[in-house]
Order: C-alpha cells, then sequence, then structure tokens
C-alpha cells in the first residue's frame, strides 16, 4: 500500500469509529471512502453495529452491499453524519473541492441534508488556497454543454471536458457531462465564484462545498490521524 493509501486509511478508520448504532450515515465517493466502507462492514460483522448507508454513487452503493451494509435513499430518514473524501482541504476554513471522482452533486446534495459533514483525507489534500492542486470540477447538463462551457471559458475557467478513456466523454450516475475548469485557481473569492457559475443556464453544480465541512479528519501514513474543527 502506498503511503497516500495508509495515510486515507488512517483517517477513513477513525471516521468508521464515530458511527453509532442507529445511525443513518451518508457514505461519499472514491478511494478514501472505499476504506470507509470496509471498516463500517468489519464493524457491522464483528460488533453487530447497526447502522443505515445513504451512498453517493452507484460504485459505492455497490461497494457496500459487498460488505453487507444495509442502503436507504436519502430521502428514506434523516441523515445523522455524512462522511466523504475531498480532492482539496483549505487549511484553517475547511472548505473543499470535490469532484475529481465525479459524484459531487450527490455527495453535495447528501451533505446538505446531513446534520454533520466529516471530510477524511490524506494530508496531501491540505491546501492554502483552493485550486491549488485539483481543478474545479463543474456538472453541466449534455444538452447544449459546448455552450455553457463558452460560458465558463469566459469567466476565466479554461474548461475540459471529462473523458475516461480516449475520446470517450464521462457522464456522471445524474446523466450529466464535467467540465474541469484549472483557470480558477487561486480561488480568493469562493462565494462569488459559486455564485457567478450558478447563475450560469446549463450548470448543475461545482465542485466548491465552502460551508459544508464541519470537521476533518487527516491521516498519516503511520496512522495517525489530525483532527481539524470547523468553528462557525
Ligand atoms: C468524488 C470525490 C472524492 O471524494 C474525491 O475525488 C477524493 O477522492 P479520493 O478519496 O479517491 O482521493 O469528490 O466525487
Amino acid at each position: 500500500m502506498s503511503n497516500a493509501d495508509l495515510a486515507k486509511r488512517a483517517a477513513a478508520e477513525a471516521a468508521a469509529r464515530l458511527v453509532e448504532n442507529g445511525m443513518v450515515v451518508g457514505l461519499g465517493s472514491g478511494s478514501t471512502v472505499r476504506h470507509l466502507v470496509a471498516a463500517l462492514g468489519r464493524r457491522v460483522r464483528e460488533e453487530g453495529l447497526r447502522m443505515v448507508g445513504v451512498p453517493t454513487s452507484t460504485e459505492t452503493d455497490a461497494l457496500a452491499l459487498t460488505h453487507g451494509i444495509t442502503l436507504a435513499e436519502p430521502d428514506a430518514a434523516p441523515i445523522a453524519l455524512a462522511i466523504d473524501g475531498a480532492d482539496e482541504v483549505e487549511r484553517g476554513t475547511l472548505r473543499l473541492i470535490k469532484g475529481l471522482g465525479g459524484a459531487l452533486l450527490r455527495e453535495k446534495i447528501v451533505a446538505e441534508a446531513a446534520q454533520r459533514f466529516v471530510v477524511i483525507a490524506d494530508a496531501g489534500k491540505l491546501v492554502d488556497r483552493l485550486g491549488q492542486h485539483a481543478p474545479l470540477p463543474v456538472e453541466v447538463v449534455r444538452f447544449g454543454h459546448a455552450a455553457t462551457a463558452r460560458r465558463l471559458a469566459d469567466l476565466g475557467g479554461q474548461p475540459v471536458l471529462r473523458r475516461v478513456q480516449g475520446e470517450t466523454v464521462f457522464v456522471t450516475d445524474g446523466g450529466n457531462v464535467i467540465y474541469d475548469c484549472a483557470g480558477f485557481a487561486p480561488i480568493r473569492d469562493p462565494f462569488t465564484l459559486q455564485r457567478q457559475l450558478g447563475s450560469i443556464a446549463g450548470v448543475v453544480e461545482t465542485g466548491l462545498f465552502l460551508e459544508h465541512a464541519d470537521r476533518a479528519l487527516i491521516g498519516s501514513p503511520d496512522g495517525t490521524v489530525t483532527v481539524l474543527e470547523h468553528v462557525r
């Protein structure tokens, strides 16, 4: 296992310990969440933990089922806690960029529905300013997406249509496409940017998670975890 993966696992296992009997838990997407799902599955099997997961992607849905985790739709019951990874975590503010895995829309819906949102990541995800390492993913409806991309370009986003392999365009679980926008970096005023992007017809959602995270668990390869709290 790589150092980054060991760190992701440490953060994910710490987050799995936050889950209590009877909780409905939002399950994010990505490689860090895969460790979370494995850790929760172990707790279900070995400790008899009773929990219900609300998956944010078809991938997490399938994985959780293989680990014996009971699943529900987001509207079935109030979500006590959502746990998810991130592509960037801004030091101090706990603002995030998410969506390099392509599940940002469902992830944001679940994060906003949850009473608490905890982010799990390795230290490589910490940045001083959003946009430092990751482009900003923007989910766009397929109808007229090239015209929408021109509006993103007008704002300076330098949008690039995400593809899976070769020429195949990546399509989200919601049936939309994603434009990765490296041109907004460094993102000094993310609230204004979110407002500008949200006002473009065709933009479904952005990977800016600005007032969502209550806590970040940052793992290290040696298994230690640093807890960062968002002070409101
Ligand atoms: C998916 C996401 C992921 O949480 C993000 O990409 C982090 O992924 P990983 O845990 O694999 O580093 O936002 O849409």
